[in-house]
């Protein structure tokens, strides 16, 4: 196999999705401490703690120039190259985290093992099964009282309409939690040591049938898991290989991030059944990773939120092909050639200049402001265009205007490139002038982050007014003129920068309303990108 083919080969680019809290830190921590990329857990996690409150990340985010190293990050295991893809949460939820799930070839969904399916875990999941990309579980925090794992499989197929194949049971939970019995080899895994989650544990391996096992498990746990083995047998799916990789049936793994129990066993079992980058499909058709040809498309633009450096970092995933330092390619929507300078990757902590990288890599560009989210990058001779990232609905609306009526030259200007890099969403109400606009956002920080931008790098400084909205929608069809559909009286018709006419509510019963009394009308959660 030649250098080239064997490199894209082994990429392997995920992304984890999870509620907060449920343990996504801790489990990409573990994971890095397995691939050697920290010796000591707990880097990521000072990461995110340190982005606790708003006032604190802007400082960081002045003092580091720009937020990279959450973007990104690389090691390899077991021969494997494996990238994975930061998905903000918490505070800095927002579509960047959407979008981060369409730079992934698979997903790994981390449940609290108490607590089930969450509500963000139904927003993220959504979106990654639009992409029908693979979905594996993670069952976490076992060492802890947990629901019983037949109803947690019940809740993904009635919650999120998926079915699961445990890969892999657990035996017991809390206390009692002994390990797992892994369904393939038939062998139980046993977790010690592991210096309370901060270095590896130490599993050891027990056949079922053994009198060794039984008396270790404890008659009662080692009768109920045979049970459960029998009845996972019986009743359960089988695995199937094709339903894993159009997402319709999610493999689980259930484990202790915390302890690192489980985590080995998952991230093996993990590699074995993800498969390298997936092709991507463009106006000309799917482009196949393993093409000669690079290409990419960018899928995340960071601004930088230091004022003496304007300029921005373009995230892009390469699709096909190789990267070289310095190599020149050809922006499609920006019709030209460019040199791609100081390219950058990511490991767990620091950023670094990249030689080369492969279909499947993520990498980082300086962009003095030429590229939009979903351009594509490629050879010259090439020119087509990857499908466009969707526009996904925002859920927090406010009415932006500037304080100083004279400052409206700088106010547009600044919101128009804030929503370019695609923090924030900007609407017009018709009749209404462009110094008082809608601003939609998927979560809540991007307001504090617009209103500290704004007067930073435009200085300007403005009044933003919390509207009830909840829910909005793009008019995909509609019989006669926008302006006459008949609606609620808390519903409003707004524009977006592109034309495009939108449906705004307060409530669910409000689009329902709609949709009853307009014939005809067809409205969406999510916009095409052109
Ligand atoms: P997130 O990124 O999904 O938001 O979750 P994170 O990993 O930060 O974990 C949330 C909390 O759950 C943390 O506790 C973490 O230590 C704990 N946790 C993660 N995995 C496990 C697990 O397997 N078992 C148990 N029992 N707890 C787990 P915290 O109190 O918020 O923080 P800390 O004080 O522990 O640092």
């Amino acid at each position: 196999m030649s250098d080239f083919i064997n490199q894209i080969e082994r990429r392997r680019t995920f992304a984890i999705i999870s509620h907060p809290d449920a343990g996504k830190t801790t489990l990409t921590e573990k994971l890095l401490l397995y691939g050697g990329a920290i010796r000591m857990a707990g880097s990521v996690k000072a990461r995110k703690t340190a982005k606790h409150a708003v006032s604190d990340w802007m400082e960081i985010e002045k003092q580091r120039g720009i937020s990279v190293t959450s973007s990104v990050m690389q090691f390899n295991y077991g021969g494997k190259c494996i990238n994975i893809l930061d998905t903000p949460g918490h505070q800095d939820f927002s579509e960047d985290t959407y979008r981060t799930l369409m730079a992934a070839d698979n997903a790994v969904m981390v449940l609290d093992g108490a607590k089930g399916v969450e509500a963000q875990t139904r927003k993220l999941f959504h979106v990654c099964s639009i992409r029908e990309i693979p979905i594996f579980t993670f069952v976490n925090k076992m060492d802890r009282e947990t629901k019983d794992p037949f109803e947690l499989m019940d809740e993904l197929e009635n919650e999120l309409g998926i079915k699961s194949y445990p890969m892999n049971w657990p035996i017991g939970c809390g206390l009692n939690f002994k390990g797992i019995y892994d369904r393939e080899k038939r062998v139980v895994r046993v977790f010690k040591g592991g210096n309370h989650g901060q270095s590896k544990a130490e599993v050891s391996e027990m056949y079922l049938e053994d009198e060794a096992t039984k008396e270790f498990i404890g008659d009662d746990l080692y009768n109920k898991l045979m049970e459960d083995i029998e009845l996972l047998d019986m009743a359960g799916e089988d695995f199937d290989m094709e339903k894993v990789k159009n997402g319709s049936l999610t493999p689980v793994f259930f484990g202790s991030a915390i302890t690192n129990f489980g985590v080995q066993t998952f991230l093996e079992d993990f590699l074995t059944i993800t498969t390298p980058p997936l092709s991507r499909m463009s106006d000309v058709g799917e482009i196949d990773a393993f093409d000669k040809e690079f290409s990419a498309f960018v899928f995340k633009i960071q601004a930088n939120m230091n004022k003496a450096h304007r300029d921005r970092i373009a995230f892009m995933r390469i699709c096909s092909g190789k990267f070289e330092k310095g190599m020149e390619v050809y922006h499609v929507q920006g019709k030209n050639k460019i040199k791609l300078s100081q390219p950058q990757q990511f490991l767990a902590q620091e950023r670094e200049i990249v030689e080369e990288a492969y279909a499947g890599d993520i990498i980082g560009v300086f962009d003095p402001g030429i590229f939009r989210i979903g351009d594509t990058l490629c050879e010259a001779s090439k020119k087509f265009k990857f499908e466009g990232i969707p526009v996904f609905a925002p859920e927090h609306f406010s009415r932006v205007r500037p304080v100083d009526t004279m400052k409206r030259k700088q106010f547009v200007k600044g919101i128009t490139q804030i929503s370019q890099e695609g923090a924030i969403q900007v609407f017009r109400e018709p009749h209404i002038g462009a110094e008082e606009l809608i601003v939609g956002v998927v979560g809540v920080l991007q307001f504090e982050v617009l209103e500290y931008r704004l007067k930073n790098e435009y200085n300007v400084d403005i009044k933003l007014e919390r509207l009830p909205f909840r829910n909005i929608r793009w008019i995909e069809e509609c019989n006669g003129e926008v302006s006459s559909l008949s609606v609620t009286s808390d519903t409003k018709i707004v524009e977006d920068l592109k034309g495009r006419s939108l449906l705004l509510f307060q409530t669910d019963w409000g689009i329902s309303w709609a949709l009853e009394h307009n014939k005809g009308l067809v409205l969406s959660a999510i916009a095409k990108s052109e």
